[in-house]
């Protein structure tokens, strides 16, 4: 019995040696150096292509690599019988939370602007409000939106939140479902997307979004680029219902060259490091995983089909 990783243009190696390290006995695999596909049960992937999942005939249950699972439910060749799990750690959440607060924090502060007279030798000072002048909202509360937003409270902002259902959080006010969005969003100024990427969810940052949103106003994406409709977005800065945008994921990864993001000073972008999954901290999840989907039991952090997340 094996378990593959499967996770194209990645460095798979501190992956297997940190299994290998709770388990010397575990055959662990890396895509595409399998010897036998009978022999997969289990399968963890990142970016895996799509059309590999249906070849391993006797697959009974695939993790995600990260917290996202959109990657595999969007793949067609992953049979409707296996069983989908994530990764959830409290490293995810730490990382998250930091760079939250630091997108936060260079906007309040106007670092930014900071840093663009800086390179102009430009010495300007701009008058700024306090963390409780400024209402954050964060969409999606869910393993990481919830400490997150937490967090934000914490430090003096004006908090609120928006999910399915309704949660009860420290100084965080809670707003749920398609009924209540409008009411989320009239009370936001920066808008921090940590939503799962679902039919629901997907290009759910748009124009009709932006306008509803308090100025001046900012948007920062931390959870898929599909999020986002692109031409809504420099629509709303060019027209000023945006002041700026803060952006960690994009539609296509590696942001292409000539994309038109990347000449703007009002779109700040990273590359997809907001928090990124440490192989040490997962390593005994994922296997605890494989040997319940080797006996049949229900997995930890199992993803819900018909939810999407
Ligand atoms: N940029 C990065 O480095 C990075 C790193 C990690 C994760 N991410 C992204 O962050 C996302 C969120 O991660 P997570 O672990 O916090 O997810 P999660 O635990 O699954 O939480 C999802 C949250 O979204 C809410 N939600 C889902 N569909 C909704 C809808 N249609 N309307 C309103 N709320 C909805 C859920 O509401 P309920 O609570 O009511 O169910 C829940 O609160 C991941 O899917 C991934 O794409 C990005």
């Amino acid at each position: 019995m094996s378990l593959v990783f499967i996770a194209p243009n990645r460095d798979l190696s501190a992956w297997k040696r940190a299994l290998e390290q709770i388990d010397p006995n575990l055959e662990i695999e890396i895509w595409p150096d399998i010897e036998n596909k009978n022999r997969v049960h289990f399968c963890v992937c990142w970016n895996q292509p799509k059309h590999l999942l249906d070849s391993f005939p006797n697959l009974k249950a695939v993790s995600s690599l990260g917290a996202g699972v959109d990657h595999l439910l969007t793949d067609d060749s992953l049979p409707d019988s296996v069983d989908i799990c994530r990764v959830v750690s409290p490293s995810l959440v730490q990382q998250m939370k930091e760079y939250i607060l630091g997108a936060i924090l260079n906007i309040q502060r106007n670092f930014i602007r900071c840093f663009q007279q800086k390179n102009k030798k430009i010495w300007q000072t701009h008058d700024h409000s306090s963390a409780s002048h400024w209402n954050v909202g964060i969409m999606g509360l869910g393993e990481l939106g919830r400490p997150v937003a937490e967090q934000l409270a914490q430090v003096g902002y004006q908090v609120s939140g928006w999910s399915r259902s309704k949660k009860a959080l420290t100084n965080v006010r809670s707003y749920a479902g398609s009924d209540e969005l409008d009411s989320f969003l009239n009370n936001t100024q920066i808008l921090v997307c940590l939503l799962p990427l679902t039919t629901e969810t997907e290009g759910i940052l748009a124009l009709d979004i932006f306008k509803k949103l308090k100025h001046p106003a900012w948007v920062i994406n931390v959870a898929r680029g599909e999020h986002l409709v692109n031409e809504d977005l420099i629509y709303a800065l060019d027209s000023s219902i945006l002041q700026g945008a803060w952006l960690d994921v994009f539609s296509k990864e590696p942001l292409p060259n000539q994309h038109p993001f990347w000449n703007r000073d009002n779109i700040m972008i990273t590359p997809h490091i907001a928090s990124v999954t440490e192989p040490d901290e997962v390593a005994q999840q994922i296997v605890d995983n494989y040997k319940r989907a080797l006996s049949g039991m229900p997995l930890n952090y199992a993803v819900d089909r018909e939810k999407e997340y």
